[in-house]
């Protein structure tokens, strides 16, 4: 099967994202990034580990490099502090040193703890991505944002740190659940509604055969999510503009993970039902139709994605999104879309909010449980 590259763009920092079937195996793809190595420290979980980590260790094996392997706990209760800790201390104690290439083989809890683990152990070390979700290969792995989360708020410590290389094995989605699988299909949906109305249309005629892990079609939605990603990556590297676009749906997104508690509904789900409440927005806000807001909902739902929103409140749901990363001063900022493939961040008002949050359902401010499954 063919591979296909995508260039991330920025310079001295440029690095490659491979994309296609069993690449996990492939000594070439890693020798180049390894020349300088003095030894390989690889970073996986307890899940991902016994699926994929014999390959990866084969294929690493042909450098001759001394491998090291770190593996985690699973979960994103365990994207904090105490584990960042615990791989510094299994590195020193491995005596890896400033020459070492770490590799983050998992989901984006694995490889946004692995990259802020490089951007900190010996005040940077180089590391390569090899992301087995599909979030993670659209959009965790590439454009080098790392971190972990605080108690007070979910990825806000972290820094800026590009990959040396990133290897998207579309063939190791196959062993994803299909729950997480539609939560990756979130963030697919999302890079197509921001920037790209004919990949929108693609992925509406494709959906049945992307929720099937069908291999052509995945390694097309991966790659050109990624192209996308990339190319936003590229102009704005830092988040100074362009690059908050990627955050349609993520503000309502980040509210109800962190309302209903982190785990209750994975990250691609809520972003999933944030999109379809920013679309409401938008439609509010007098930039979207009201006829492709209801195709993105369809979508949505098509891809298994919960578009309900979880009666929270809608205090408690302010509060939360007033403590986005994107508001400035209390003033809650929002991704809407002007049309299915072109968005704005936009200052929303709280009124504004409210109303397209009471339109929805969330008025009372009882929580209840929330299964995403049938919302
Ligand atoms: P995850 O890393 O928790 O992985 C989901 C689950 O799938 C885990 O249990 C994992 O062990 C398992 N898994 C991984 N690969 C598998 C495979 N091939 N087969 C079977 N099981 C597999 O979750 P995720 O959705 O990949 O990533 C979510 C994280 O990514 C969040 O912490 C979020 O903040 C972060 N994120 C970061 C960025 C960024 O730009 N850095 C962007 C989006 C999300
Ligand atoms: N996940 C959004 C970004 O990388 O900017």
């Amino acid at each position: 099967m063919a591979i296909t590259t995508v260039q991330v763009h920025l310079g001295p920092r440029a690095y490659p994202i491979h994309i296609g079937a069993d690449l996990i195996s492939r000594a070439d793809l890693y020798a180049p990034h390894l020349q300088g190595a003095s030894s390989i420290a690889m970073v996986t979980n307890t899940t991902v580990e016994p699926l994929y980590a014999q390959r990866v260790r084969a294929a690493l094996a042909a450098s001759g490099k001394r491998l090291i392997q770190i593996v985690l706990p699973d979960g994103e209760a365990y994207k904090n502090w105490e584990t960042l800790n615990a791989i510094f201390e299994q590195l020193l104690r491995a005596r890896a040193d400033r020459a070492t290439m770490l590799i983050a083989l998992g989901g984006g809890v694995v490889g946004d703890m692995t990259g802020f683990a490089a951007a900190c152990y010996m005040r940077g070390v180089p590391f390569i991505q090899i992301p087995t979700t599909l979030l993670a290969q659209v959009d965790a792995s590439v454009g080098g944002k790392t971190g972990i989360n605080h108690r007070l708020g979910k990825n806000m410590i972290g820094a800026f740190y590009q990959p040396s290389a990133v290897i998207a094995d579309t063939r190791g989605l196959r062993t994803l659940p299909e729950r997480e699988r539609c939560a990756g299909l979130s963030e697919v949906i999302k890079t197509a509604a921001i920037a790209d109305c004919v990949f929108f249309e693609w992925i509406e005629a494709q959906i049945e055969a992307l929720r099937a892990c069908d291999e052509t079609a995945m390694i097309e939605a991966v790659r050109r999510a990624c192209e996308i990603k990339a190319r936003i990556v590229a102009a704005d590297e830092r988040e100074r503009g362009m690059r908050a676009l990627l955050n349609f749906g993520h503000t309502f997104g980040h509210a109800i993970e962190a309302g209903l508690g982190y785990g209750q509904w994975l990250h691609g789900e809520a972003v999933g039902c944030g999109m379809a409440l920013a679309a409401d927005l938008s439609v509010r806000l007098g930039h979207l139709d009201e006829a492709a807001r209801a195709r993105l909902a369809r979508l949505l739902q098509a891809a298994r994605l919960p578009v309900r929103a979880p009666a929270l409140g809608a205090d408690r749901y302010i509060d939360l999104m007033r403590s986005d990363k994107k508001a400035n001063a209390g003033q809650i900022h929002c991704i809407v879309l002007k049309r299915l493939g072109e968005a704005l961040m936009t200052p929303v008002s709280v009124a504004d909010v409210k109303v397209c949050l009471e339109a929805n359902g969330v008025s009372t401010s009882e929580q209840r449980e929330y299964d995403p499954r049938i919302y």
